[in-house]
């Protein structure tokens, strides 16, 4: 008796497959994803972005740096269930954001058009998607200047540093190696492989963590400091910008195939996986150095962005005991994510699919509420998942 009561608890404990995991995340991605798209048609030029103290939705305009990643995220969830009614949306709310292809003003037109426009040429091959990223990348490289090596991120914080570089600018290369692979224009690979290349050099410690921002001399390209804008303290790891590294050199390995980008995509992969402030769940707070944990917010945009790197690392790396511990971070970051504590129920958290993230904390600034970023992160892993280990 004692052995079947042992054996039925051992079952009741048992957790669901992945393949449930996948399929509950993905489907409740979809109500909410539809019913967001549904909420803001006929508002022109408006993008989902987080939501306010109140729970209110929270929109912006393309100029936002997050304008693509609800289009990106109608065309993952397309692509996941053949809808017509989504291909509409995914198309409607990626013409929103095409008026950024002429942005010079900031790094960010990578992430604008290549979470949008980039899955959607992949998934249509439209010809007109592929102008638009191609104007897109050609914007992006007016942000290069050879003497530093670098694209500059941000104009907006000149008081603090002339040419500010950050982490999360990684990111933005894979518009730039998408360009070079179209048009065979090396210009495109060499911009973002020589980004990657100081990048590398210059901000990162040697224990892999990153700094959130290297400042440069624009003239001679020297560093002029290393600090924070978004994490703790300078000397910290902000949770979000140790995920923009992991997948920025993941990234970097799988277009451009040279193994200096798979070691350091590893290294980093290693501090994140063996960094013990990070909780049993796998959901960061929002920064590792914060000296308040426990008693902080986690950052789930953070965890989906490592998420989805981690999928895709373990797939690339020859080290099967590393890959095996990608697979294990990631499952176990989906199971989370994929529970009650944080998947919104359907009609609640403004639309969003994932609650607590944080946006700026030292700004006090989307603290503890949905952000887009995380969503699109949260279903591009299911899906890369789904491809991967579900599919035959
Ligand atoms: N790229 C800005 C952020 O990660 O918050």
């Amino acid at each position: 008796m004692a052995i079947v009561a042992a054996v039925l608890s051992a079952c009741c404990r048992s957790e669901p497959p992945m393949s449930e995991i996948v399929a509950k995340g993905l489907e409740r991605a979809r109500i909410q994803s539809e019913a967001m798209a549904e909420s803001l048609e006929g508002k022109k030029g408006l993008l989902p972005r987080s939501a306010d103290a109140d729970g209110h939705l929270v929109t912006s305009g393309s100029e936002w740096w997050t304008s693509g990643f609800f289009p990106g995220s109608l065309w993952y969830l397309y692509e996941y269930c053949g809808d017509e009614r989504l291909l509409g949306y995914a198309q409607e709310y990626s013409a929103r954001v095409e008026k950024e292809k002429y942005t010079t003003g900031n790094h960010d037109v990578g992430f604008m058009l290549y979470c949008s426009f980039g899955n959607g040429y992949r998934l249509t091959g439209n010809p007109a998607y592929r102008d638009v990223l191609l104007q897109g990348a050609e914007s992006l490289c007016t942000r290069y200047n050879g003497n530093v090596g670098l694209i500059k991120s941000w104009d907006d914080h000149a008081d603090e540093w002339e040419y500010p570089v950050i982490i999360d600018n990684m990111m933005n290369l894979e518009l730039l190696l998408w360009a070079w692979k179209t048009t065979k224009d090396e210009k495109y690979r060499r911009i973002a492989v020589n980004h990657a290349d100081k990048t590398m050099q210059n901000h990162f410690r040697p224990d892999y963590s990153s700094y959130h921002v290297v400042g440069y001399n624009p003239e001679t390209g020297e560093v002029t400091d290393r600090a924070t804008n978004q994490g703790y303290s300078d000397e910290s790891s902000w949770a979000r910008g140790q995920a923009w590294g992991l997948y920025g050199f993941t990234m970097m390995y799988r277009e451009c195939e040279d193994l200096k980008f798979l070691v350091f995509a590893e290294q980093i992969a290693k501090y994140i996986l063996e960094h013990p402030g990070i909780p049993e769940d796998g959901i960061p707070y929002w920064d590792f150095n914060d000296p308040e944990i426990p008693d902080v917010p986690r950052d789930a945009s953070a965890a989906a962005i490592m998420a989805s790197a981690f999928i895709e690392l373990g797939t690339l790396t020859k080290n099967e005991s590393l890959a095996e511990k990608c697979r294990s971070r990631a499952e176990t970051i989906l199971r989370t994510l994929t529970s009650e504590k944080y998947l919104a129920e359907p009609g609640t958290n403004a639309g969003f699919v994932l609650m607590h993230s944080v946006g700026n904390m030292p700004l006090g600034l989307e603290v503890d509420v949905p952000l887009v970023y995380a969503d699109y992160y949260y279903i591009e892993a299911l899906m890369r998942y789904r491809q991967i280990f579900l599919m035959d």
